[in-house]
C-alpha cells in the first residue's frame, strides 16, 4: 500500500492539471510548512440536496470507493463526538500550552466534521433501509464507551482510532484522481475537506496520550489494533448492506470487485499503520505525510485561505483551484 500510495502521490504530482507552480510549492512546502502546524478550524454546512440525481454512489471514476467511502461514515460522526467528549473531559489536566490549543482546534474541526456526516447518513437513509439501524448502534456503542470505560481506554482508542483517520486522509488525497477525478462536486467538496483536515490534526490525540501515559507503549499499540477492527467491522457491515441493496450479488462479478476493493484498502491502511508501531513514531514524521506534501491538500487550504467557497468542488473549479497563482 505505501507503494500505491506513493504511486499515487507521484500520479497526482505529475498530473496536467498542476501547474509548475503547484509542483513548486509542493516541493518547497514539504521543506519549510507542516500541515499539521497551526491548522484553523473551519464552518463548513453542505447542502445534500444538491447531490447529482439524490445518487449516494457520488464517484463516477470509483464508484466502489464511493460505497467504501460511505459505508465508513456511518459510525465515524459517532467516533468524533467520542473525541470531543473525551477530550473535554480530560484537557484540565494539560500543561503544554501548544497541546492545549491543538485541542481546541481538533474540537472545532471534528465538531463541524461530525455534524455534516450525521446529516450525510440521513441521505443515505433514504436508499439503505438498513443504514439508520447501523448508525444507531454505532452512536450506542460510543456513548456506551463513553460512560462506562476507563480513562485509559478513551484516551488510548481515541488515538488509535485518530491513527486511520490521519493516514486515511493521506491515503485517499494520494489517491485523488484514481478515486473521485469524475464525481458529484459536494461530496467531492465533503471529503477533500474531511481529508485535509484529518491529516493537519492527525498529530492530537496521539499527543493527548503521550501526555497522560508517555511509557505506556505497549497499550497504544494494543489500542491502534483494537481501534482498527472496530473500524473495519462497521464499515464491512454497512459496506456489506449497501452492495446488496445495489444489487451487486446479482452479479457475482460485481460483488467480487467490490469485496476486492475494500480488502485493496483495508490492506493498504494497515500497512499504513506499521510505522506507528514503532516506539519512535511521531505522527509528523510518517513517511506518507512527509515524503512528499500533497498537491490537492495544499491547493485546497491556499484556496480556502484566499476565501474562495469550498462547499461545491465541480472537475473545473478544481482544475481552477490547482492551476490558481
Ligand atoms: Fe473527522
Ligand atoms: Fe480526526
Amino acid at each position: 500500500m505505501a507503494t500505491h500510495a506513493n504511486n499515487a502521490a507521484r500520479k497526482v504530482g505529475n498530473d496536467s492539471n498542476l501547474s509548475e507552480h503547484h509542483r513548486a510549492r509542493a516541493g518547497s512546502a514539504s521543506k519549510s510548512v507542516h500541515p499539521m502546524d497551526n491548522f484553523p478550524v473551519r464552518q463548513f454546512r453542505f447542502n445534500f440536496d444538491t447531490v447529482e440525481n439524490h445518487n449516494p454512489i457520488w464517484s463516477q471514476s470509483n464508484p466502489d470507493f464511493a460505497i467504501f467511502i460511505n459505508a465508513l461514515g456511518i459510525h465515524v460522526p459517532h467516533f468524533e463526538r467520542f473525541l470531543v467528549k473525551v477530550m473535554r473531559q480530560y484537557r484540565g489536566e494539560l500543561s503544554e500550552p501548544k497541546l492545549i490549543d491543538d485541542v481546541q482546534r481538533i474540537i472545532g474541526q471534528e465538531s463541524h466534521h461530525a455534524f455534516n456526516f450525521v446529516n450525510w447518513t440521513k441521505e443515505m437513509a433514504k436508499r439503505y433501509p438498513d443504514v439508520l439501524k447501523l448508525d444507531e448502534s454505532a452512536k450506542a456503542w460510543f456513548e456506551q464507551a463513553a460512560s462506562r470505560r476507563s480513562q485509559r481506554f478513551k484516551i488510548g482508542f481515541t488515538a488509535g482510532y485518530e491513527t486511520f483517520t490521519f493516514l486515511g486522509g493521506m491515503i485517499i488525497l494520494n489517491r485523488y484522481e484514481e478515486l473521485m477525478a469524475v464525481a458529484d462536486p459536494t461530496l467531492r467538496a465533503l471529503w477533500v475537506w474531511h481529508q485535509v483536515e484529518e491529516v493537519e490534526h492527525g498529530a492530537v490525540a496521539f499527543d493527548f496520550y503521550r501526555a497522560f501515559y508517555p511509557d505506556d507503549e505497549w497499550y497504544r499499540r494494543g489500542m491502534v489494533c483494537y481501534a482498527y477492527s472496530h473500524i473495519a467491522w462497521e464499515t464491512l457491515k454497512a459496506f456489506a448492506h449497501m452492495i446488496k441493496t445495489e444489487g451487486f450479488y446479482k452479479q457475482p462479478r460485481r460483488a467480487f470487485k467490490a469485496w476486492k476493493f475494500f480488502a485493496g484498502f483495508a490492506w493498504d491502511l494497515a500497512v499504513a499503520a506499521l510505522p506507528v508501531l514503532s516506539r519512535k513514531y511521531h505522527p509528523r514524521n510518517h513517511p506518507i505525510c512527509t515524503n512528499s506534501q500533497n498537491a490537492i491538500a495544499i491547493a485546497w487550504r491556499q484556496f480556502y485561505s484566499e476565501g474562495n467557497d469550498l462547499h461545491s468542488l465541480s472537475e473545473k473549479s478544481v482544475k481552477e483551484m490547482m492551476t490558481s497563482p
